[in-house]
């Protein structure tokens, strides 16, 4: 056992802020004090400094400490923040993009709520316009373009096979798309004739926001010259493959220019991102409200675009409802106003389980009273710390996930973790990777793999995603970092 696992957790934890909160680690063990040191706390970080600047680019370097001390900064405030929850503390949760994990607070009230209902023995036949309207302002729209769905899938499900497809109709989209979005694009080539064109996706920091503008922009000039008609672009911001936040308000402008619908899988966006969707404009964004916006289970947040606003001037496209017991039959007109509350009909479908979307309700309550900004900040500013410890150690191009271009950041890091960089195409080896992260190491790292074409290569890479949020600290990112080094070295 190396230094790093023979500390537990709990002495991570407390161990951390030593410098922030003026420790005296005079009555330490001497492990401890050197743990501390290779942390590039307290005297001894003098002397590391050139240690690490031989391991590797010294402005790395540099970029990584300067995120650190804004990570600690508030550090108070964000173990406050961690307090929230009830995660086990044997593991580190890193994870997110697949599951959240929900507050005391959302699950004691969740826990009333059901018990109310039973109590009452009471039914959910409720489009839960009062609750739309207190989450929509934190999503910058009204509560007409804000639903609750099951899920992104099933949001994904509502925008897609709700629309007016068209025999020939093209979709421009990636192939780095979830099957969430890409099950009902499908449906609707079997079902309706449409076509889909993928634009094949970059990996890794060398790329920007103007890279994706092009790479749709060409693609849909192409189709066009073919004769064909392209009638929506779909994509995921961010991709849950690499990371990759694809710039909405970049692409909203090829949008625009070519008069299409606009769909994003912003499974990842509530509860990581801080966006106003009325200023971005799309149609349609599906959002899960059980990930990083940590509510319950089958609950997801679509935003639909049902008036004509400044940020999008295109007429609405022609949907309807696909699954639902409010049917107003009305032609949506293409004015200020809405015709009618289009998200009612996303929303209410028969008896909905009241008790978990006042959950998701509490917990977005609990996301504005933090700043949905200040979260941003701090998850994107982890992610950014992670990601220069990466290049420290396996070197830039060992990333996935950009780190240069501020439009194109998420919460989510993916990278190849292997000394042989071919291995990183071998399934086995990743999965071995994960579990290992998890098996071996006293902080019982719960990461996961995703795979993915990478232009250029022979068969699919399996990237290592790491998941940040508001109960990790820089510390977590340290011990996940020494601990990935030292299990590429051991495979
Ligand atoms: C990009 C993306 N889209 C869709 C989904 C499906 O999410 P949900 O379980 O909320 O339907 C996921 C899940 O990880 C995802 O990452």
């Amino acid at each position: 056992m190396n230094e790093i696992q023979e500390m537990s957790r709990a002495d991570a934890r407390s161990s951390a802020p030593v410098q922030a909160r003026g420790l005296d680690a005079t009555g330490w063990t001497a492990k401890r004090r050197d743990f501390l040191r290779i942390l590039g706390y307290g005297a001894g970080s003098m002397a590391l400094g050139p240690m690490l600047a031989a391991c590797g680019d010294s402005n790395a370097q540099t970029t990584a400490e300067t995120l650190r001390a804004q990570l600690v900064q508030d550090e108070a405030f964000w173990t406050e923040v961690q307090k929230m929850f009830i995660l086990d503390p044997s593991k580190t949760y890193m994870n997110i993009g697949t599951a959240g994990s929900m507050p005391k607070v959302v699950l004691d009230l969740f826990a009333e709520e059901n018990r109310k209902k039973a109590a009452d023995s009471g039914n959910g036949y409720s489009n839960l316009l009062a609750q739309r309207q207190q989450v929509a302002p934190g999503f910058g729209v009204d509560a007409d373009e804000l639903a609750f769905s099951a899920n992104t899938s099933s949001g994904m499900c509502h925008a897609i096979l709700g629309l007016d497809w068209q025999r020939g109709d093209v979709v421009v989209t990636t192939n780095h798309e979830h099957g969430g979005g890409d099950t009902p694009l499908k449906i609707a080539t079997d079902r309706y004739g449409i076509e889909v064109s993928r634009i094949a996706m970059p990996v890794g920091n060398n790329q920007t926001a103007a890279t994706y503008v092009t790479l749709f922009d060409d693609r849909i000039k192409q189709l066009k010259a073919q004769g064909k008609r392209v009638r929506a672009m779909m994509w995921s911001s961010p991709t849950y493959k690499t990371g990759t936040m694809l710039p909405i308000a970049d692409l909203m402008t090829v949008v625009k220019a070519h008069g299409l619908i606009s769909i994003v899988d912003g499974a990842h966006l509530p509860g990581m991102m801080a966006y106003n969707y009325g200023e971005l404009g799309m149609d349609f964004m599906s959002g899960a409200g059980h990930k990083w916006q940590c509510g319950p289970g089958s609950t997801g947040i679509l935003v639909i675009r049902n008036k004509i606003r400044a940020s999008n001037p295109l007429p609405l496209p022609k949907w309807y409802p696909i699954h639902t017991s409010t049917y107003p039959a009305l032609e949506r007109a293409n004015s200020a106003t809405a015709t009618y509350d289009v998200a009612a009909s996303v929303t209410s479908c028969g008896s909905v389980h009241t008790p978990m979307f006042l959950a998701l309700v509490e917990a977005c309550a609990q996301w504005d009273k933090i700043g949905r900004k200040k979260i941003e900040t701090y998850d994107i500013t982890m992610a950014s710390y992670l990601k220069e410890k990466i290049v420290e150690r396996w070197g830039v191009d060992s990333l996935y996930s950009p780190k240069d271009d501020p439009k194109l950041l998420s919460a989510l890091t993916s990278f190849n973790p292997f000394q042989v960089k071919t291995d990183v195409m071998d399934a086995t080896k990743s999965n071995t990777f994960v579990a290992r992260m998890l098996s071996d190491y006293p902080q019982h790292f719960v990461v996961r793999n995703a795979n993915f074409s990478v232009i250029g290569a022979p068969s699919d890479h399996y990237g290592v995603r790491v998941s940040t949020h508001v109960w990790h600290d820089a510390n977590d990112i340290d011990l996940l970092v020494n601990a990935m080094w030292d299990l590429s070295r051991k495979m």
